[in-house]
């Protein structure tokens, strides 16, 4: 029997109205799971997609909410909870860019990028951690008391000129994974990261959208393609799925190939 299922789960995403939440969302409700579709501003993407995922059967319900303030976070657990009753799983997801270079970088595109990127992920994981202490385990619905998956990226290992704020919180997001899976680990919570690689997303749209972005992006992946977001949100389903149970505090790469240093075919 496949385990690849979520039946009876109940999962948010934060930043679930685009890109990789947004695929991830799609994913775990067609996988049988409850989703709170988690979104800042895009109001109408997030209704659009309940609307989508109740027409083909699923449970969804969108929910504002700004994961980098103490009040949003608790704000939005606590309608999460009243929409579904708990929660099984959390895909630490929202995540923003704020580029410059290093010295032009204000402490505004510093702060902006590490609150949502790195606090915002701290805050959910930990509303959720507590959420999942209330309600104890129940093996009918998964192996685990709960899992937290963060949505981490190449660049927690690949330093990225003119991106020192997102690579340091990226950087920051794998130990504070590693550190809680250990700590929470005797717990029967299971935490791990997904890193993905190039996917095609609002975020990096000028990665791939011409000709010769995408020339020069494909350089930098082996295996000579641009991600999609599927491609994440099946990993994500696997890794959060009961097929997992004894995957604690790793993370998953899927890139692709772009942190096997594509440039040293040649070179060396
Ligand atoms: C970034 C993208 C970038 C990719 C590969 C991701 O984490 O958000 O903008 O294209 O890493 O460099």
């Amino acid at each position: 029997m496949s385990g690849l299922t979520l039946t009876g789960q109940r999962a948010l995403i934060t930043g679930a109205s685009s890109g990789i939440g947004q695929a991830t969302a799609c994913a775990f409700a067609r996988a049988g799971a409850a989703v709170i579709v988690n979104y800042l501003s895009d109001d109408q993407e997030a209704r659009q997609m309940v609307e989508d995922i109740r027409r083909d059967g699923g449970t969804a319900y969108a929910v504002q909410g700004d994961v980098s303030t103490e009040e949003g976070c608790e704000t939005l657990f606590a309608q999460a909870m009243e929409k579904l009753g708990g929660i099984d799983i959390l895909i630490a997801n929202a995540g923003v860019q704020s580029d410059a270079a290093f010295t032009a970088m204000s402490l505004e595109d510093w702060r902006k990028v590490i609150d949502v990127n790195l606090t915002g992920q701290f805050l959910c994981a930990k509303a959720a951690v507590e959420q999942f202490r209330r309600q104890g385990l129940d093996t009918q619905r998964s192996r685990a008391l709960g899992k937290i998956l963060f949505t981490s990226s190449v660049h927690q290992a690949i330093p990225w000129a003119g991106h020192a704020n997102y690579a340091a919180a990226k950087g920051g997001l794998k130990l504070l994974m590693q550190t809680m899976a250990q700590e929470l680990a005797p717990e029967k919570i299971r935490i791990n990261a997904i890193a993905p690689g190039a996917i095609k997303t609002p975020i990096n749209t000028e990665a791939w959208d011409s000709e010769e972005a995408r020339r020069e992006l494909l350089e930098l992946i082996p295996y000579g393609r641009v991600g999609e977001p599927e491609d994440v949100a099946r990993a994500a389903l696997w890794l959060v799925s009961d097929e997992s149970d004894y995957v604690v505090g790793t993370t998953l790469f899927i890139d692709g190939g772009m942190v096997l240093y594509p440039s040293f075919r040649e070179g060396g």
